[in-house]
This record gives C-alpha cells, structure tokens and sequence, in this order.
C-alpha cells in the first residue's frame, strides 16, 4: 500500500490484475465472481470483446480535440441516446457528480429566465447525487456533507417516495424550480418507490411548471430491466442524467434535456474541456449499442427475477433477515442487523458483494450474467448469509 495516496478509501485487501465476462481474478491467481460490476459501472462486464476492440481502434484513431470542434462520436451517441430516453438534446460530462452538477445549473438558469431570482430544487432524504459542493449539498446524507459546511443552499428536503409532502411544498413555496430524485435510491439501500410514485411526480411537475429531473446515473443503462427505470411508469423526464454504466468504465457522464429545458444552456453557459471527447463517446455508443442489440434489459429482468427468487426462498426462515427486494438487477437484501463483515467473507469465497447503509447487502451484478451465474451468486451469499446469522 503506498503513503502516497490520500486517505479517502477504506480499499479491501485485494487488488484484480484482469477481468473477463463477470469474473476478476486477482494478483495470486483467485477466481471471483462480480457481483458488483465496480459499483453498476461494467454492466457488460468485463473485457466485452465489441467495445475493447472499438477501444482499441479509438486509441489508435483519435483521443482528444475538444469542443471548440464538432465532434462526430459525440453527436452519433447523443443521437442514440435520445431516441432510446425519447430526450431532445444532452450535454456531456465525465462523472456522475459532473452530470448533476449540468442538471443543478440548468434548473437555477431555468428559474432565472422565469424571473425567480431564488430558484430551489426539490431533493429527497437519503438521497445520493455526488460528492462536489453543489451534489453533496443535494444529497441527503449528513456523512457526506459533515466538515464541509457552508453548503450550497437552494435545495428544498422531502421524504422519498411520499407525495403529500411534494403536494405541501407545491402549495407553500414560490420559489421552486425542479426536483431531482433518483427513480430508485441506490446508495440508500436500493429503495424502490411505489408504483405511480415517478408519475405522480410528473403531474405535479406539469401543474406548477417544474423540471422533472431524474438521476438515473445507477437506476439507468437497462440495469432496472428497462433501459431507463423511469421507463417502468412510461415517464418522460425534463432532465435525465446518467455516468456508471454509460461508458462500461471509461469515464462519461450525460445530462439529458428534453422540451423547454433543452433550451435553456446557450453557449457560455456551461463546458467541460474532456467532456463529449471522441474516445469516451465512441465507448458509450458501443455501450448502448449492444445493449440494445443484445437485449441487455431483457436479460437483467429475468436474471433479475432469478436472484430475487433464490434468495427469498433460501432466506424465508432466517430470521434476521428484514426483506429481499428488486427492481431488475438492482437487488437487496436487508438485514435487521448491520452486516458490513459480510463483504470480507464473501470476498473469501471468491464472491463480490457490496454493503450499504449498514445493513443492506446490495448486488450489482453485470447485466450479461448467465443463468448458471446467477444461481452461483446466490448459493455463495446464501452460505455467507446464513453462516454470518448462525
Ligand atoms: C444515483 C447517483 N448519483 C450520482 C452519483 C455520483 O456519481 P460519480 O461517483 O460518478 O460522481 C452516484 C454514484 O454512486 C449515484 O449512485
């Protein structure tokens, strides 16, 4: 472990020289199955052949000119995400906090061409939108934001997933502009709304003249079985932004903006040096590309439905623990108890899980997993689980 670096991760004990499909082998040679995909980022997994070969041949090709010149890359994968998230134009960035960051300045520069001179976004409690100062004051985590105090202001705290709330703020504040809500709260402990609850937000969104702005930056890229999760209900947002899987590991985030919100940036508004360059975008529209070919969405669905049923079979009789839940292969299982060791005796037997919020064992797993796959993951974590409950 190097002195070198700062002190701003707690890294497991392990370090992976190569990846292929949804296994990582580490530097002794170890075999572990992903099932983590680096945090919803490699939903391909790894190694898939389509983009290391348009990688590849990117590198070889063009890296980097800037946005000072059209970009071709750029301009074909703004054209297929649009037409696949039925948006209007995107803006892009190069990380997920980059993307809310575009979403945060549109909404403010939205407001302020209606005349609000205070715009206030809408953000719900446990929210995760990012760690620089405007996206960690968006979220609702007092772990992220302590010490880093004075936060940006003008957003405006709800509970998730209850509409009365939304309703109240809607009758008693003049000042808002937009709400920013993730589809289903990842770093929460994957909570998934009720259903109507994206579509009752889109109604009030239209009432009052907000943007409906989604952060679907871990729920989208087909990971909830749709390509986008807010698909499920058939909306359509004002704003949508996206990173992790977008690029499969090459860095890329994207805001995307539809109707009078892909109006509001006019040049000088907003940039990025790296942003929109022709290697992350020609990576992203591979991404998309086989996603949508390979019917990716389809396969997280049922693979999706196959963890989520062997779990909560193998778990019925365990008492500790709380619920198993799932929005395709965004999956968890929640426990009574905090269960942070989990990960380490998972890491043991060759499996990779994450845990977040204390005690919701949270699984991400590539979308190209195969059937046999899934039911390895879940007799691993079933050993793991009822032998840490014993
Ligand atoms: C919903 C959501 N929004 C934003 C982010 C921040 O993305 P990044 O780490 O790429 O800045 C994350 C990362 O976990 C996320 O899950």
């Amino acid at each position: 472990m190097s002195d070198h670096l700062v002190n701003a991760y707690q890294s497991l004990p392990v370090s992976f020289t190569h990846g292929d499909g949804c296994y990582l082998w580490d530097s002794e040679g170890k075999q572990y199955l992903d099932a983590l995909s680096g945090i919803s980022v490699t939903s391909l997994g790894h190694n898939y052949p389509a983009l290391t070969s348009a990688i590849q041949e990117q590198a070889a090709t063009l890296l980097h000119t800037s946005n000072l010149y059209s970009i071709t890359w750029q301009q074909k994968l703004a054209d297929l995400l649009c037409a696949s998230a039925d948006m209007d134009r995107v803006f892009f960035a190069n990380s997920g906090a980059e993307a809310n960051e575009a979403a945060i300045k549109l909404a403010r520069l939205y407001g302020h061409q209606k005349n609000i001179d205070n715009p206030q976004i809408v953000v719900m409690q446990h929210a995760f939108h990012g760690r620089t100062m405007a996206t960690l004051s968006a979220t609702g985590s007092r772990k992220v934001q302590a010490g880093f105090e004075p936060l940006v202001s003008g957003f405006v705290r709800a509970p998730y997933n209850d509409i009365p709330s939304i309703e109240a703020i809607a009758e008693n504040s003049r000042n808002v502009v937009a709400i920013l809500v993730e589809p289903v709260q990842g770093e929460a402990g994957i909570v998934i709304p009720d259903p109507g609850y994206l579509s009752a937000l889109r109604g009030i969104c239209d009432s009052n003249n907000w943007l409906l702005m989604l952060d679907e930056i871990q729920s989208g890229m087909a990971r909830s079985g749709k390509m986008f999760a807010c698909q499920h209900e058939a909306v359509v947002p004002d704003v949508m932004t996206l990173a992790k899987a977008l690029g499969n590991g090459v860095p890329i985030g994207a805001c995307m903006t539809r109707g009078s919100a892909a109006e509001v940036f006019k040049p000088g508004n907003h940039g990025s040096t790296f942003g929109g360059n022709p290697f992350a975008c020609r990576a992203a529209f591979t991404v998309l590309e086989s996603m949508l070919e390979n019917k990716i969405a389809e396969n997280a669905e049922q693979r999706g439905q196959q963890l989520f049923c062997a779990l909560q079979q193998g778990l019925a009789n365990n008492q500790q623990v709380a619920e198993v839940r799932h929005l395709g292969l965004l999956v968890a299982v929640e426990m009574k108890i905090p269960c942070q060791e989990l990960v380490m005796q998972a890491l043991q037997q060759g499996l990779l899980i994450n845990v977040t919020a204390e005690s919701v064992i949270r699984l991400l797993p590539p979308l190209i997993l195969s059937e046999a796959q899934g039911a390895e993951i879940a007799s691993k974590l079933l050993a793991c689980i009822n032998q840490f409950t014993e």
